[in-house]
């Protein structure tokens, strides 16, 4: 019956404006995806220098964009004049979606969801991008549960083509097949995944980059090495270490840290010594200008 009624109202809900919340790497990506796509972005975060942050990466981004000749100064302008900046919740009145992409913590998650239960209208839909935490847990913070999915994007989230759509056991199949047509609207592949630590990306991709950073710290081959070596033999457009710094290693080391209590403590997923002394002593990749390269 529940399928029926996901066909039947698949991609029916309509979508004029939205909502992110947390303004870092990520979420500032995902304004871009949006108001490239010509919604009206709502773009939240706590205080003026984190609004500011915000509203410098969407700048420094579509005038990269212009000066490659990808995008016109009118259409960046038109781009840029669809994003409202505000701090706090409150502008999220008449959304009818908010992707929250704040750093990667239950209770702070927890929080900001039971916030937007009290500010969007009943029928908008209330997303996460949560890498690693149970989409369940965050659901279950709020006043409709049946309307909370995971839109997990991949960084960077302008180019990379994946959002994972995770649904949970109370996920209206509706909601689904709503985000299913907004990643298509966006210019997305958006696949439907269970609730699982890591989903699908992440749970095989960060075993990988663990044992990359392990190979290192043993001296078993040197970083470049390892980077050339997946990056020629692999195909892949970059290696691991490479992609971690662009990850962020925080950003990893949460990861690994989450799967691993999640996930049953697989010993692929025991962060290396190495990745956590590295985030101890602020070495978190491009965006502090050292990772495991260093940054101009
Ligand atoms: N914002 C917008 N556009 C960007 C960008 C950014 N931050 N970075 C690169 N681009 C665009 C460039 O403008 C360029 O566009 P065109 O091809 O149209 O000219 C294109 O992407 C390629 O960029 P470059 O030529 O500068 O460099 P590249 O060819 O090496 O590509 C890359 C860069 C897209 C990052 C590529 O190296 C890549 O795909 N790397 C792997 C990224 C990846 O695996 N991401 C997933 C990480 S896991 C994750 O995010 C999940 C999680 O929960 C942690």
């Amino acid at each position: 019956y529940l399928q029926v009624t996901a066909c039947e109202t698949a991609g029916m809900a309509e979508f004029t404006a939205v909502g992110v919340v947390g303004l870092g790497t990520m979420g500032a990506g995902i304004v871009e995806v949006f108001a490239r796509a010509g919604l009206r972005v709502v773009a939240s975060e706590i205080d003026e220098p984190a609004l500011e942050r915000g509203r410098a990466h969407l700048t420094g981004s579509t005038d990269r964009a212009v000066a490659r000749g990808k995008l016109s100064p009118d259409d960046r302008d038109a781009l840029v004049g669809r994003v409202t900046f505000v701090v706090g919740m409150a502008g999220l009145a008449d959304v009818d979606l908010v992707v929250e992409a704040v750093p990667e913590r239950l209770d702070l998650k927890r929080r900001v969801f039971g916030e937007l239960s009290k500010v969007c209208k009943p029928s908008a839909i209330l997303a996460s991008n949560t890498s690693s935490l149970s989409v369940t847990e965050i659901a279950v913070s709020t006043d409709r549960p049946d309307r909370v999915v995971g839109l997990h994007f991949f960084n960077p989230a302008p180019v990379m083509k994946l959002v994972e759509i995770v649904r949970t056991v109370v996920t209206d199949p509706a909601v689904v097949a709503d985000a299913q047509a907004l990643c298509g609207r966006l210019g997305k592949v958006g696949v439907t995944i269970g609730d699982r630590a890591g989903f699908v990306a992440n749970a095989l991709l960060f075993g990988y980059l663990n044992q990359a950073v392990s190979m290192v710290e043993h001296g078993f081959v040197s970083r470049d090495d390892l980077d050339a070596a997946m990056r020629l033999g692999g195909g892949l457009p970059m290696g691991p270490l490479t992609l971690l710094d662009l990850i962020g290693l925080d950003v990893g080391l949460e990861v690994l840290d989450t799967m691993y209590e999640r996930g049953g403590r697989n010993v692929r997923h025991a962060a290396a010594p190495l990745l956590r002394q590295m985030v101890t002593a602020g070495l978190l990749g491009r965006k502090t200008g050292r990772g495991f390269y260093t940054y101009g």
